[in-house]
Protein backbone atom coordinates (compact mmCIF):
# COMPACT_ATOMS: atom_id res chain seq x y z
CA UNK A 1 0.00 0.00 0.00
CA UNK A 2 0.96 3.34 -0.54
CA UNK A 3 1.18 6.71 2.04
CA UNK A 4 2.22 10.14 1.91
CA UNK A 5 4.39 11.55 4.36
CA UNK A 6 5.19 15.01 4.18
CA UNK A 7 7.47 16.61 6.78
CA UNK A 8 7.26 20.39 8.14
CA UNK A 9 10.16 21.67 9.34
CA UNK A 10 11.42 24.95 10.57
CA UNK A 11 12.78 26.06 7.04
CA UNK A 12 11.32 23.40 4.45
CA UNK A 13 8.58 21.00 3.79
CA UNK A 14 9.53 17.59 2.33
CA UNK A 15 6.90 15.60 1.22
CA UNK A 16 6.67 12.12 -0.59
CA UNK A 17 5.25 8.50 -1.98
CA UNK A 18 5.93 5.97 0.45
CA UNK A 19 5.61 2.01 -0.30
CA UNK A 20 5.72 -0.33 2.55
CA UNK A 21 9.07 -0.84 2.52
CA UNK A 22 10.35 2.57 3.24
CA UNK A 23 11.00 3.42 -0.55
CA UNK A 24 10.42 6.78 -1.46
CA UNK A 25 8.67 6.77 -5.06
CA UNK A 26 7.77 10.71 -5.95
CA UNK A 27 9.71 13.72 -3.71
CA UNK A 28 8.70 16.95 -3.50
CA UNK A 29 10.22 20.27 -1.44
CA UNK A 30 9.29 23.43 -1.04
CA UNK A 31 10.10 26.45 2.13
CA UNK A 32 8.26 26.61 4.87
CA UNK A 33 5.79 29.48 4.83
CA UNK A 34 5.92 31.52 7.74
CA UNK A 35 1.79 32.33 7.49
CA UNK A 36 0.44 29.80 9.53
CA UNK A 37 -3.01 29.57 6.76
CA UNK A 38 0.04 29.51 3.49
CA UNK A 39 1.21 26.40 5.65
CA UNK A 40 -1.38 24.36 5.83
CA UNK A 41 -2.61 24.96 1.98
CA UNK A 42 1.40 23.95 0.85
CA UNK A 43 0.72 21.25 3.07
CA UNK A 44 -2.53 20.25 1.56
CA UNK A 45 -1.15 21.26 -2.45
CA UNK A 46 1.26 18.74 -1.73
CA UNK A 47 -1.02 16.19 -0.90
CA UNK A 48 -3.42 16.24 -3.64
CA UNK A 49 -0.60 16.06 -6.07
CA UNK A 50 0.52 13.07 -4.99
CA UNK A 51 -3.12 11.61 -4.54
CA UNK A 52 -3.50 12.59 -8.56
CA UNK A 53 -1.23 9.76 -9.63
CA UNK A 54 -1.16 7.72 -6.94
CA UNK A 55 -3.40 5.37 -5.34
CA UNK A 56 -3.05 6.45 -1.71
CA UNK A 57 -4.14 4.70 1.34
CA UNK A 58 -3.14 7.15 3.87
CA UNK A 59 -1.60 10.72 4.61
CA UNK A 60 0.93 11.31 7.66
CA UNK A 61 2.27 14.77 8.17
CA UNK A 62 5.29 15.57 11.03
CA UNK A 63 4.98 18.65 12.32
CA UNK A 64 7.96 20.64 14.05
CA UNK A 65 6.06 20.81 17.97
CA UNK A 66 4.39 19.48 20.50
CA UNK A 67 1.77 17.36 19.94
CA UNK A 68 -1.26 16.64 22.33
CA UNK A 69 -2.22 13.54 23.53
CA UNK A 70 -4.84 12.65 20.50
CA UNK A 71 -2.42 13.51 17.89
CA UNK A 72 -4.81 16.47 16.64
CA UNK A 73 -3.84 19.86 18.12
CA UNK A 74 0.16 21.33 18.00
CA UNK A 75 0.16 22.69 21.78
CA UNK A 76 3.35 24.75 20.96
CA UNK A 77 5.99 25.26 18.72
CA UNK A 78 9.65 26.57 19.49
CA UNK A 79 10.39 27.56 15.75
CA UNK A 80 7.25 28.15 13.88
CA UNK A 81 4.24 30.12 14.92
CA UNK A 82 1.75 27.51 16.04
CA UNK A 83 -0.17 28.05 19.36
CA UNK A 84 -2.97 25.35 20.20
CA UNK A 85 -3.05 25.11 15.91
CA UNK A 86 -5.68 22.20 15.42
CA UNK A 87 -3.41 21.20 12.74
CA UNK A 88 -5.17 18.01 11.92
CA UNK A 89 -8.80 19.66 11.46
CA UNK A 90 -7.03 21.99 9.14
CA UNK A 91 -5.21 19.77 6.71
CA UNK A 92 -8.36 17.28 7.00
CA UNK A 93 -10.20 19.67 5.81
CA UNK A 94 -8.43 21.03 2.78
CA UNK A 95 -7.23 17.35 1.77
CA UNK A 96 -10.71 15.85 2.18
CA UNK A 97 -9.53 12.48 3.59
CA UNK A 98 -8.48 11.25 7.38
CA UNK A 99 -4.81 12.46 8.27
CA UNK A 100 -1.69 11.04 10.97
CA UNK A 101 -0.38 14.09 12.62
CA UNK A 102 3.33 13.13 13.94
CA UNK A 103 6.17 15.19 15.50
CA UNK A 104 9.24 15.46 13.10
CA UNK A 105 11.60 14.38 15.12
CA UNK A 106 9.42 11.12 16.26
CA UNK A 107 8.89 10.41 12.76
CA UNK A 108 12.24 10.24 12.04
CA UNK A 109 13.37 8.17 15.07
CA UNK A 110 10.41 5.72 13.76
CA UNK A 111 11.86 5.48 9.95
CA UNK A 112 14.97 5.35 11.37
CA UNK A 113 13.95 2.33 13.68
CA UNK A 114 11.91 0.09 10.96
CA UNK A 115 14.10 1.10 8.01
CA UNK A 116 17.14 2.75 8.76
CA UNK A 117 20.05 3.29 11.58
CA UNK A 118 18.43 1.52 14.01
CA UNK A 119 16.54 -1.78 12.51
CA UNK A 120 17.22 -4.36 14.87
CA UNK A 121 17.35 -2.37 17.87
CA UNK A 122 14.81 -2.70 20.57
CA UNK A 123 15.63 0.59 22.86
CA UNK A 124 17.18 4.04 20.74
CA UNK A 125 17.17 7.39 20.84
CA UNK A 126 17.19 9.92 17.60
CA UNK A 127 18.58 13.59 17.95
CA UNK A 128 17.96 15.84 14.94
CA UNK A 129 20.09 18.57 14.40
CA UNK A 130 18.54 21.85 12.36
CA UNK A 131 16.84 24.26 12.89
CA UNK A 132 15.98 22.88 16.52
CA UNK A 133 17.03 19.85 17.94
CA UNK A 134 14.46 17.13 17.93
CA UNK A 135 14.14 13.99 19.48
CA UNK A 136 12.40 10.98 19.26
CA UNK A 137 12.39 7.44 22.29
CA UNK A 138 12.04 4.27 21.06
CA UNK A 139 11.83 2.12 24.33
CA UNK A 140 10.75 -1.68 23.56
CA UNK A 141 9.66 -1.29 20.09
CA UNK A 142 7.10 1.26 21.08
CA UNK A 143 7.23 5.10 20.24
CA UNK A 144 7.32 7.00 23.69
CA UNK A 145 4.92 9.64 23.33
CA UNK A 146 4.26 10.52 27.34
CA UNK A 147 1.78 11.21 29.26
CA UNK A 148 0.27 14.12 27.35
CA UNK A 149 1.85 13.23 23.78
CA UNK A 150 5.10 15.22 24.26
CA UNK A 151 7.71 13.04 25.29
CA UNK A 152 10.92 13.44 24.01
CA UNK A 153 11.42 16.57 23.69
CA UNK A 154 14.89 16.57 24.32
CA UNK A 155 16.58 19.75 22.69
CA UNK A 156 14.15 21.69 25.80
CA UNK A 157 16.26 19.96 28.37
CA UNK A 158 17.90 21.86 30.22
CA UNK A 159 21.67 22.31 29.30
CA UNK A 160 23.09 25.01 31.49
CA UNK A 161 22.02 27.58 34.10
CA UNK A 162 21.58 31.08 32.89
CA UNK A 163 22.12 30.10 29.36
CA UNK A 164 20.72 31.48 25.93
CA UNK A 165 17.15 32.47 25.34
CA UNK A 166 14.77 29.71 23.66
CA UNK A 167 12.16 29.69 21.61
CA UNK A 168 10.18 27.37 23.76
CA UNK A 169 10.32 30.40 26.57
CA UNK A 170 13.13 28.81 28.67
CA UNK A 171 16.34 29.64 28.72
CA UNK A 172 19.42 26.97 28.29
CA UNK A 173 18.11 24.75 26.35
CA UNK A 174 20.42 21.57 24.30
CA UNK A 175 18.75 23.05 21.19
CA UNK A 176 20.22 26.77 21.19
CA UNK A 177 23.56 24.97 22.26
CA UNK A 178 23.57 21.52 19.81
CA UNK A 179 21.60 22.41 16.55
CA UNK A 180 22.47 23.03 12.88
CA UNK A 181 21.76 26.48 14.12
CA UNK A 182 23.56 26.61 16.65
CA UNK A 183 26.66 25.34 14.68
CA UNK A 184 25.62 28.52 13.03
CA UNK A 185 25.54 30.53 15.58
CA UNK A 186 28.94 29.66 17.08
CA UNK A 187 31.01 29.52 13.53
CA UNK A 188 29.42 33.30 13.22
CA UNK A 189 30.73 34.05 16.84
CA UNK A 190 34.70 32.94 16.19
CA UNK A 191 34.18 34.77 12.86
CA UNK A 192 34.10 38.07 14.71
CA UNK A 193 36.65 36.69 17.09
CA UNK A 194 39.18 37.14 14.80
CA UNK A 195 42.34 34.35 15.75
CA UNK A 196 41.80 31.02 14.21
CA UNK A 197 38.39 32.53 12.49
CA UNK A 198 40.18 34.07 9.57
CA UNK A 199 38.69 31.73 6.85
CA UNK A 200 34.99 31.64 8.53
CA UNK A 201 35.35 35.58 8.90
CA UNK A 202 35.61 36.07 5.21
CA UNK A 203 32.76 34.05 4.18
CA UNK A 204 31.11 36.35 6.71
CA UNK A 205 32.36 38.92 4.90
CA UNK A 206 30.78 37.99 1.90
CA UNK A 207 27.48 36.50 2.89
CA UNK A 208 27.11 38.37 6.37
CA UNK A 209 25.63 35.04 8.35
CA UNK A 210 27.61 32.47 7.00
CA UNK A 211 25.79 29.15 5.65
CA UNK A 212 25.34 25.95 7.14
CA UNK A 213 27.18 24.66 4.11
CA UNK A 214 30.05 26.70 3.79
CA UNK A 215 30.93 25.62 8.00
CA UNK A 216 30.51 21.98 6.63
CA UNK A 217 32.98 22.40 3.83
CA UNK A 218 35.35 24.06 5.80
CA UNK A 219 35.23 21.59 8.70
CA UNK A 220 36.01 18.57 6.07
CA UNK A 221 39.08 21.01 5.15
CA UNK A 222 40.45 21.01 8.56
CA UNK A 223 39.84 25.13 8.99
CA UNK A 224 40.25 25.61 12.20
CA UNK A 225 38.02 27.58 13.07
CA UNK A 226 34.92 25.74 11.81
CA UNK A 227 36.61 22.78 13.15
CA UNK A 228 36.05 24.28 16.88
CA UNK A 229 32.70 25.83 16.08
CA UNK A 230 31.67 21.84 15.57
CA UNK A 231 33.22 20.61 18.62
CA UNK A 232 31.47 23.22 20.67
CA UNK A 233 28.34 21.73 19.46
CA UNK A 234 29.74 18.17 19.45
CA UNK A 235 30.80 18.74 23.08
CA UNK A 236 27.07 20.31 23.89
CA UNK A 237 25.26 16.85 22.29
CA UNK A 238 27.61 14.42 23.29
CA UNK A 239 27.20 15.82 27.13
CA UNK A 240 23.98 15.60 27.24
CA UNK A 241 23.33 12.21 25.58
CA UNK A 242 25.47 10.85 29.20
CA UNK A 243 22.69 12.13 30.95
CA UNK A 244 19.93 10.62 28.69
CA UNK A 245 21.52 7.48 28.59
CA UNK A 246 21.43 7.66 32.47
CA UNK A 247 17.30 7.92 32.05
CA UNK A 248 16.59 5.95 29.04
CA UNK A 249 19.77 3.40 28.67
CA UNK A 250 19.44 3.42 24.75
CA UNK A 251 21.20 0.42 22.57
CA UNK A 252 21.94 3.04 20.18
CA UNK A 253 21.46 7.06 19.54
CA UNK A 254 21.10 7.72 15.81
CA UNK A 255 21.88 11.43 14.72
CA UNK A 256 19.97 12.99 12.13
CA UNK A 257 19.52 16.12 10.52
CA UNK A 258 22.05 18.66 8.28
CA UNK A 259 24.98 18.75 10.39
CA UNK A 260 24.95 14.59 10.62
CA UNK A 261 26.13 14.52 6.94
CA UNK A 262 29.41 15.23 8.25
CA UNK A 263 29.19 11.42 9.45
CA UNK A 264 32.18 10.01 11.61
CA UNK A 265 33.83 14.30 11.88
CA UNK A 266 30.48 14.59 14.12
CA UNK A 267 29.84 11.33 16.01
CA UNK A 268 34.15 11.64 16.93
CA UNK A 269 33.96 14.34 18.97
CA UNK A 270 30.34 13.15 20.04
CA UNK A 271 31.26 9.97 21.46
CA UNK A 272 34.21 11.41 23.50
CA UNK A 273 31.95 14.19 25.09
CA UNK A 274 29.58 11.54 25.97
CA UNK A 275 32.13 8.89 27.62
CA UNK A 276 33.26 12.19 29.89
CA UNK A 277 29.32 12.78 30.90
CA UNK A 278 27.99 9.00 31.03
CA UNK A 279 27.74 7.98 34.88
CA UNK A 280 29.68 5.00 35.66
CA UNK A 281 31.95 5.03 32.57
CA UNK A 282 34.34 2.30 31.71
CA UNK A 283 32.05 -0.35 34.05
CA UNK A 284 29.05 -0.15 32.42
CA UNK A 285 27.52 -0.91 28.81
CA UNK A 286 27.79 1.72 26.20
CA UNK A 287 25.71 2.96 23.40
CA UNK A 288 26.95 3.34 19.88
CA UNK A 289 26.36 6.32 18.19
CA UNK A 290 25.06 6.46 14.16
CA UNK A 291 24.73 8.72 11.66
CA UNK A 292 20.89 8.48 9.78
CA UNK A 293 20.70 6.35 7.06
CA UNK A 294 17.62 7.62 5.57
CA UNK A 295 18.90 11.26 5.67
CA UNK A 296 16.43 13.60 5.28
CA UNK A 297 13.71 11.43 4.05
CA UNK A 298 13.36 9.89 7.64
CA UNK A 299 10.47 12.31 8.88
CA UNK A 300 8.48 11.83 5.82
CA UNK A 301 9.14 8.00 5.85
CA UNK A 302 8.25 7.66 9.17
CA UNK A 303 5.39 9.43 9.35
CA UNK A 304 3.84 7.77 6.32
CA UNK A 305 4.48 4.42 7.89
CA UNK A 306 2.82 5.37 11.13
CA UNK A 307 -0.31 6.78 8.91
CA UNK A 308 -0.26 3.23 7.80
CA UNK A 309 -0.32 1.86 11.20
CA UNK A 310 -3.17 4.08 12.37
CA UNK A 311 -5.67 3.31 9.50
C1 LIG B 1 10.70 21.22 18.74
C2 LIG B 1 10.45 19.77 18.48
C3 LIG B 1 10.97 19.37 17.11
C4 LIG B 1 12.40 19.81 16.95
C5 LIG B 1 12.96 19.51 15.59
C6 LIG B 1 12.16 21.53 18.51
O1 LIG B 1 12.38 22.88 18.72
O2 LIG B 1 10.36 21.51 20.07
O3 LIG B 1 9.07 19.49 18.59
O4 LIG B 1 10.87 17.99 16.99
O5 LIG B 1 12.54 21.18 17.20
O6 LIG B 1 12.24 20.13 14.58
NA1 LIG C 1 10.04 14.39 19.62
ZN1 LIG D 1 13.82 25.29 24.69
Amino acid sequence: MLKVGIDIGGTKIAGGVVDDDGGVLEKLRVDTPVDTAELADAVADMARHFAESHDIAAVGVAAAGFIDKSRSVVIHAPNIAWRNEPLRENLESRIGRPVAIENDANAAGWGEYRFGAGRGVGDMVMLTLGTGVGGAIVTAGELAHGGHGIAAELGHTRFTREGRPCGCGQHGCLEQYASGRALQREANDIADHGGIGAALAQVRAEKGEIPGPAISRLILADDPGAVEALRRVATALGEACGGFQAVLDPEVFVIGGGVAQLGETLLEPVRLAYETALPGFGDRPIAEFAIAQLGNDAGLIGVADLAGRRL
